[in-house]
């Protein structure tokens, strides 16, 4: 089978994970304020995290017979998370906000790619793309907890 739902799913996301990391490393320099000393190296474990799905993520793509997207033009025209010039003026709580829109968007692609690994019948892929899923809500959680809120998935 040629998989080619799931092929598209892998190197959406590999785009994805590419800008989500460079969206957490810009939280990572420009924040600024309380929480600092605990947020700064928070951002460095995230980025971690999320730099680990993209590898592992995109040499499955490779494993299947599909070519990841590897430029940063490509990583910027194909994912949908935006990413803005920085400032100094906004608030922790909106930088962090940001991050939990990405990473919200980023669960519901990787249930697409539950569902498209389901349907085409490719249960290792399967398999990774929830376990993704599992980090990247747990992130969401410890997020909205930090910002006072309940878990809002
Ligand atoms: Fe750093």
């Amino acid at each position: 089978m040629s998989r080619e739902k799931t092929k598209a799913v892998l190197n959406q996301s590999v785009a994805d994970l590419s800008k989500a990391a460079a969206l957490v490393h810009q939280v990572h320099w420009y924040l600024r304020g309380p929480g600092f000393m605990k947020l700064h190296p928070k951002m460095d474990e995230l980025m971690d995290s999320l730099n680990s799905h993209l590898d592992e993520l995109s040499e499955r793509l490779i494993t299947i017979g599909g070519s990841p997207v590897s430029t940063l033009k490509e990583f910027d025209e194909l994912s949908n998370i935006k990413l803005e010039t920085a400032t100094w003026d906004k608030t922790t709580e909106a930088r962090l906000t940001e991050v939990v829109k990405a990473y919200k968007y980023l669960s519901d692609l990787f249930q697409d790619g539950v569902h498209a690994t389901d349907e085409e019948d490719d249960d290792v892929t399967n398999g990774l793309f929830a376990d993704a899923k599992g980090d990247i809500e747990k992130t969401i959680w410890m997020l909205e907890s930090e910002l006072g809120l309940a878990p809002g998935l």
